[in-house]
């Protein structure tokens, strides 16, 4: 989907996702030590203002100012850097401690090149997480992934967990999401 179409989606209703932050992000980031974190494709910014909250100076990345606006408002007084880039052409000139990646469904070259660029950025423990191949709903079964998918992305990186994984949800069938963990070392 373009910047427009996101933007579009966004501005449709007061708010497109729970407002809580994913759960296999929380569960990541409460294994470590607080330090820099990036979120790529942070959408409304919960999981952004839940890393801040705990700790992490954080960086929020996403193409649709309508949503990065919404973010804004829903962090308050929570500090985070919130940035509008496309990330299709993202090169990343720093890294961070922590890297996140949730749900950046896109065509398969361009979903592929920001897995490497989120790579590039990570200075320690990189956290990607997709709707699978097995998911049963949206996105389109083109843009879903798997977590082999994930990990051809990542040439070089130390995988950690590469796991396919149900999530519950109220009055739906499970998500099924693939999640993988990559630490960079030293
Ligand atoms: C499915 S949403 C996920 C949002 C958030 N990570 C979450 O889990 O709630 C995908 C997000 O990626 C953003 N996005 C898609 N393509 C992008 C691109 N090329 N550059 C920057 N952001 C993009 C969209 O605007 C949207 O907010």
């Amino acid at each position: 989907m373009s910047q427009a179409n996101w933007d579009e989606r966004y501005g449709a209703t007061d708010r497109v996702w729970s407002g809580a932050p994913n759960p296999w992000l929380v569960e990541v980031a409460e294994s470590l030590v607080p330090g820099s974190a990036l979120d790529v494709g942070c959408g409304e910014g919960a999981d952004a203002i839940w890393l801040a909250g705990h700790g992490w100076a954080t960086t929020a990345v996403d193409f649709s100012p309508v949503a990065l606006s919404r973010a804004r408002s829903a962090a308050g007084d929570v500090s985070v850097r919130w940035e509008q880039r496309d990330l299709a052409t993202w090169v990343p000139d720093r890294r961070f401690d922590l890297v996140s990646v949730q749900f950046f469904h896109a065509e398969p070259a361009v979903r592929e090149a920001v897995h490497r660029a989120a790579w590039q950025a990570t200075a320690g423990v990189l956290l990607v997480v997709g709707h699978d191949l097995a998911h049963p709903g949206p996105p389109p079964e083109e843009v879903r992934y798997g977590v082999s998918d994930i990990v051809a992305a990542l040439p070089g990186a130390e995988i950690v967990r590469a796991e396919t994984r149900e999530r519950p949800r109220d009055a739906a069938p499970p998500a099924v999401d693939a999640v993988v963990v990559a630490r960079r070392r030293g």
